[in-house]
């Protein structure tokens, strides 16, 4: 699925790069080499780099 139209970003592509680039989304986008066209994407973008952030944080559940 495409998070960002504009920049053709996959979703997968934006979660593997919110675990190796800081920043909002702008400055995800701007290491990706895309920049921000219309905006419409830039709050789903902001919550998948939270959630993905959350996720990289939490420490792994012993089996
Ligand atoms: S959809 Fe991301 S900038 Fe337009």
């Amino acid at each position: 699925m495409y998070v960002c139209i504009c920049n053709a970003i996959k979703e997968s592509e934006l979660r593997h790069a919110a675990r190796r680039i800081s920043g909002d989304a702008e400055e995800v986008y701007a290491a990706m080499g895309c920049q921000v066209n219309c905006g419409q994407c830039l709050m789903d973008a902001e919550a998948m780099l939270f959630e993905e952030r959350e996720l990289a944080i939490q420490p792994a559940v012993a089996a």
